[in-house]
């Protein structure tokens, strides 16, 4: 399918977008980007990721020309422009173009990106049978490091190769920990367990990124009545969940029956997951309209 790419202010199909070989995410990584969905010609939770996006840049010092409420109109006109009834947005921002690592040197305008295109990430059995997650070697970075809460493009090169780890084994998702040993997070999605009625998932700090699918499964699954709370876990905590599974903008909701060869719960995906997968998918029509 066409792809539609809004680069620095010119519209046209993906093979004509360019920007200059030293934008310093393509020199350095030092770019941030959001996913974003569209479902039923709405754009699903766009303010959240918008303000996502600007706390980060404000973290990395980007000096951003285009303010909140004009990147918002311009998403939603190239959403209006691409006519998918249903897509994935990537948002991307970069710091600007220049050599050299010193942001002093860097034409400090901010290439901005605004690409629709589609994305299905697991086929429909993944969904049906759920996922079986193994335990990469990878760590996610420290909070005094880069903070995982910052979307930056430059972090992705180890999720990158936690999932290469990951597809090695036949996994369907590869999982990360943080350097206390704790579960963190997955390549490209947030983790919850359920255990004896009590949801559960990493708090912020322990080196996730604050995913928005997290935080409205969190409020979804209050909303139906769960208790749900943040904390440090363990694997031992995964596999002796009752049912696990992960949220992100690509994986949606999708249940992890199996981490490093242990089933978690009978194997498949529980009854709670798969309530909350339901209650998700009647979320799905709250977004943005782009018409
Ligand atoms: C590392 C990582 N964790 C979690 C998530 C889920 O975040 P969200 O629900 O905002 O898509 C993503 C999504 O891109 C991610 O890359």
């Amino acid at each position: 399918m066409p792809r539609l790419v809004w680069l620095n202010g010119c519209l046209s199909p993906l093979e004509e977008a360019t920007t200059s070989a030293a934008d310093h995410a393509h020199l350095y990584g030092d770019g941030l980007f959001e996913g974003i969905r569209i479902y039923g010609r709405r754009v699903f939770k766009l303010d959240e990721h918008l303000d996502r996006l600007y706390h980060g840049c404000n973290y990395m010092g980007f000096e951003m020309v285009i303010d909140q409420p004009k990147l918002r109109a311009i998403v939603l006109d190239v959403c209006r422009k691409a006519n998918e009834d249903n897509g994935y947005i990537r948002l991307n921002v970069t710091r600007g173009s220049g050599l050299g690592l010193d942001p002093r040197a860097v034409k400090s305008e901010p290439n901005v990106m605004v690409m629709v295109s589609t994305l299905n990430l697991y086929p429909p059995e993944a969904y049906a049978k759920g996922l079986d997650v193994v335990t990469t070697s990878f760590r996610v970075a420290p909070a005094d490091s880069l903070d995982p809460r910052v979307k930056c493009i430059g972090r992705y090169a180890s999720n990158i190769l936690a999932k290469m780890e990951a597809n090695k084994q036949g996994a369907g998702e590869g999982l990360l920990l943080n350097n206390q040993g704790y579960v963190a997070e997955c390549t490209g999605d947030n983790v919850f367990t359920l255990k004896d009625g009590v949801i559960s998932t990493p708090q912020p700090s322990s080196g996730i990124l604050r995913g928005i699918t997290r935080d409205t499964v969190t409020q979804l699954a209050r909303g139906a009545g769960y208790e749900v709370v943040e904390c440090n876990m363990t694997r031992y905590d995964l596999i002796e969940a009752d049912e696990a599974f992960l949220t992100g903008t690509a994986a949606e909701v999708i249940a992890m029956v199996s981490l490093d060869g242990r089933h978690i719960g009978d194997g498949k995906p529980g009854p709670v997951t798969q309530k909350l997968i339901g209650l998700f998918h009647e979320h799905t029509k709250t977004g943005v309209a782009f018409d």
